[in-house]
């Protein structure tokens, strides 16, 4: 089998990478010449991924996954070709983009020299793959193709084991000429009994959305029941247990925080809120959690400020963990660059440490004093605050963080630490949804 892969983001790369390691022959394809080079060249991958740069070294080496910006030459003779390309909210409507898929479906319509399964694994709205067989018909009217939609459901950070060992793989198309091939490319998730759902395109392509904000809710349900904890004097992990443990509500995603962030769970939101809007199925319910979201982030500030007196005027809060969930570089909606500026506007200095998320941190905002590792942060500060919960964040060695601090204040937005021990180690405590 060989297939080629347009764009080398997130979801191409690791998804391309994957399915070498799987035994197909993967071609990567961008137009970013300097993206394709330094993959080829060196090897460099343009995002943080635990394992994936050995995995595409592995599989370059044994000729299996090769990178260029020659689509055409890429997509001739390929038995499927994936659309992997960004689909970003669209300024102002907050509808998904989809002017690169499109873009990509006609380069691919003008290069294919055989039957070909066009395959969307971008996040791409309902109808979305229909209009690509269209305009593929449009351009090549003589061509043999399919249009399969075939989501991703990997996580960032975890984003190779997601692919490698997923729930389910869902696959949409009507042809059983395309649904052929598709098993042939997972063929290895059937030898592990890995569920794979055949559906329609429409069906598919709703999956998706579906789940992410299905998911979605669910943090937002739980953050919000971690506020009411405060008010009454519960505690959010034992509700969370207490209700996950319930096999129809399940565990997952039952963890409060400061809001969900991430290149998915804000987009999609909004985008299946429009869809259904322009169908006049509104979905009223995501409405609300995109509206709850955006507005938690800020009050994260506000709670920030309020257990530290009422005013952060004049003084120095050492900010631990900026990306918008551990191990990634990735600040795309993180709550940090809500909860940063809100700081900074009420008089905050703000110093901060991020294992990975500085660089891209520091495009995004100002005035941020970034320091060399967790402990220089909070040297001489007058607050430490967790936003991501890095694995180093985890394993603090609070007597030293108690000498570092001015005083011995810790808020605590992702619960690493527990209200006993901060106790006992002489804190002052802030966690999310638990005893204060
Ligand atoms: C998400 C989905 O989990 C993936 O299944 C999906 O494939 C992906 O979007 C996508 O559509 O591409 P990801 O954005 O990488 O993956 O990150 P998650 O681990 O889902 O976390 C998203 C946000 O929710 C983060 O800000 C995280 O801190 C927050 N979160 C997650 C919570 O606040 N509480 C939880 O219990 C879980």
């Amino acid at each position: 089998m060989r297939i080629a892969m347009i764009g080398t983001g997130y979801v191409g790369l690791v998804s391309g990478a994957c399915f070498s390691e799987f035994g197909v022959n993967v071609v990567c394809v961008d137009k970013d010449a300097a993206k394709i080079d330094g993959l080829r060249e060196r090897g460099d991958i343009p995002i943080y991924e635990p394992g994936l740069e050995q995995l595409v070294a592995s599989n370059a080496q044994a000729g299996r996954l090769s990178f260029t910006t020659d689509l055409p030459t890429a997509v001739a003779g390929a038995d499927a070709v994936f659309i992997a390309v960004g689909t970003p909210s669209r300024r102002g409507d907050g509808h998904a983009d989809l002017s690169y898929v499109y873009g990509a479906a006609r380069e691919i319509a003008a290069a294919m020299t055989k039957y070909t399964v066009v395959v969307t694994k971008s996040t791409v709205p309902v109808g979305t793959g229909r209009e690509v067989a269209r305009i593929i018909r449009e351009v090549r009217p003589d061509a043999e193709f399919d249009v399969v939609s075939n989501p991703e459901f990997l996580r960032e950070g975890s984003a190779i084991n997601d692919f490698m060992r997923p729930d389910r793989v869902v696959i949409g198309t009507e042809s059983e000429r395309a649904r052929a091939v598709m098993r042939q490319l997972y063929r290895v998730l059937y030898l592990i009994e890995t569920p794979i759902l055949f559906t329609s395109l429409e069906t598919s392509e709703l999956i998706k959305y579906a789940a992410n904000t299905f998911l979605a809710a669910k943090i937002t349900f739980i953050n919000e029941v971690a506020d009411l904890c405060e008010k009454v004097g519960a505690d959010v992990h034992d509700v969370a247990r207490g209700i996950g443990l319930d096999g129809r509500i399940g565990r997952k995603f039952l963890h409060p925080g400061p809001g969900y962030g991430g290149s998915c769970f804000p987009k999609d939101t909004l985008a299946l809120v429009k869809t259904a809007q322009e169908y006049g199925a509104p979905l009223r319910i995501i409405e609300t959690v995109v509206d709850i979201n955006a507005k938690r982030k800020k009050a994260m500030a506000d709670k920030i400020i309020q257990f530290l007196g009422g005013s952060v005027a004049g003084r120095t809060l050492a900010i631990l963990g900026l990306t918008f969930k551990p191990n990634t570089d990735d600040m795309r909606d993180s709550p940090s660059l809500d909860i940063i500026p809100a700081l900074q506007a009420a008089g905050a200095n703000v110093r901060a440490f991020d294992p990975e998320g500085m660089k891209e941190a520091a495009k995004h905002l100002a005035n941020v004093e970034y320091a060399d590792n967790a402990y220089a942060c909070m040297d001489g500060a007058d607050a430490l605050v967790i936003l991501t919960e890095w694995n180093e964040f985890r394993a603090l060695d609070l007597a030293r963080v108690r000498s570092l601090l001015r005083e011995p204040v810790m808020i605590d937005l992702r619960n690493i630490y527990t209200p006993e021990d901060m106790e006992a180690q002489g804190f002052r405590y802030s966690p999310v949804g638990r005893r204060q």
